[in-house]
């Protein structure tokens, strides 16, 4: 792959590196700049101030339609939010060529370009997609109950949707790092793009994360370098000035604070890549996480997931009414849901929802964004169990039972909600 020199007015070529950085002490990380006042807490069950971690209520979350207001959006930080400035932003591309380089400390030095904001802003069309993040340790609350996790115990309401906008991550790699789509043949079939941000956690120098050169070049893949959410500047919270979305993966993938994009024969060698974000087997625990991590792959497609967000779990509901059961399914990878079901005796009978809604993207026909449906139920006279499932366009469904891993990640079983019901006079 050859490394393109920039026609004229095109992104300046630079000695300069992106800034080197020093991984930091938890106890020094600085919060003193949060965008607190601008939370709007009652939307949110809030898990940790500090990072700020929170999920929206379940009934707040699915009545608040096919796009989340980005005051109900799952708010998801590993470190404290940097306070950047628009127009001092910079972002660096660079390609790290050679794969016998990668791991050797005389690699040739890495030709870095950097964009301003204007350049991302201007130098290419804005591509608008409307998609789903959802965290990889979305329900984690259900492994959890079988066993320690590591982790912040969510529930299932770290998925949301929202409109992104922004240049497309293959017109702008091209342009820039000079390369094509038709250049994805075998040589650089395990390349990645990795992306580094310019915050601090203390798990690494900074979070990061890459995705596959084929995903980033697939004009179908929809990966965009996303400046605007809902129509607005991206919020502090969900990562202004810049940030990566990769529809279609897990949360962890779309890196917010973008500020280092760099093309390499292999994945990031970030903790948020390499650690942190796989399904570990289920012989390792807290002893023995540290020499288990590569036994298992990162994770880059969403599973297919089902979630029943009203009524939630020991609500009371009127045994003499017919009861609205609403929720949202989504399936990763560009996937359909093909399919909820529900049932009332414990999974013996399933019925399908009476409403589903899920829409396609205009240009590429992918399902990156959920469906969000309804079924009613005549009464519910007695202690009802509720459950639902989905099956994606591949025919992937939902497990029975949960299925344990000791980072509680991806955990997809089928979603269960016990009602209290009373009679309606009690009301
Ligand atoms: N990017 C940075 N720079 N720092 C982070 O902590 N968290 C990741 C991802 N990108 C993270 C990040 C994770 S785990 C998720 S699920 C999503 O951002 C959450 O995005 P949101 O906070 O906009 O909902």
């Amino acid at each position: 792959m050859d490394f393109q020199h920039s026609h004229s007015d095109n992104p300046r070529t630079s000695a300069i590196h992106p800034p080197v950085k020093h991984r930091i002490h938890e106890s020094q990380l600085d919060y003193s700049k949060e965008p607190t006042p601008t939370r709007p807490l009652s939307n949110y069950i809030v898990h940790c101030h500090t990072p700020f971690n929170a999920e929206p209520h379940l009934p707040l979350l699915v009545n608040s339609g096919q796009i989340t207001p980005t005051d109900v959006f799952f708010k998801r930080n590993h470190g404290p939010i940097p306070d950047i400035a628009l127009d001092d932003h910079k972002v660096f591309i660079g390609v790290q060529q050679n794969p016998q380089y990668y791991f050797n400390a005389e690699s040739p030095p890495i030709e870095w370009k950097i964009l301003s904001m204007h350049d991302i802003m201007t130098k290419w069309p804005k591509a608008t997609i409307t998609a789903s993040l959802q965290c990889a340790g979305n329900r984690r609350d259900g492994l959890a109950a079988v066993k320690e996790v590591k982790g912040v115990i969510w529930g299932a309401g770290t998925t949301s949707t929202a409109v992104w906008s922004g240049p497309r991550l293959c017109d702008v790699l091209k342009d820039v790092a000079g390369v094509s789509s038709d250049m994805l043949h075998e040589m650089i079939r395990d390349f990645h793009v990795s992306f580094e941000a310019d915050d601090h956690v203390h798990e690494d120098v900074c979070y990061g994360s890459s995705i596959p050169l084929r995903k980033a070049m697939d004009p179908a893949g929809d990966v965009i370098l996303a400046y605007e959410m809902n129509e607005k500047p991206l919020s502090r919270d969900h990562g202004f000035p810049l940030r990566v979305i990769v529809p279609g993966f897990i949360g962890a993938r779309s890196v917010k604070y973008l500020q280092k994009i760099l093309i390499q024969p292999q994945e990031s060698r970030s903790f948020f890549q390499r650690h942190d974000y796989k399904i570990l087997p289920p012989w390792v625990n807290h002893d023995n996480v540290d020499q288990s991590w590569d036994t298992a792959a990162s994770l880059a497609e969403m599973n297919i997931q089902c979630v029943i967000c009203t009524p939630t779990e020991q609500d009371v509901v009127a045994s003499s009414k017919p009861v609205i059961i609403k929720g949202y399914a989504i399936a990763g990878g560009g996937r359909a849901v093909y399919r909820v079901e529900i049932s009332m005796d414990g999974g013996h009978t399933w019925e399908p929802v009476d409403k589903m809604e899920q829409k396609p993207d205009k240009k590429s026909g992918m399902y990156w964004a959920w469906a969000l449906w309804e079924k009613t139920v005549p009464r519910m006279n007695k202690s009802t169990e509720i459950i639902a499932r989905a099956y994606d366009s591949s025919g992937n469904v939902q497990p029975e039972f949960p299925i344990w891993n000791y980072r509680g990640v991806m955990n997809n079983a089928w979603f269960r909600v016990h009602t209290l019901p009373v009679l309606q006079h009690h009301m």
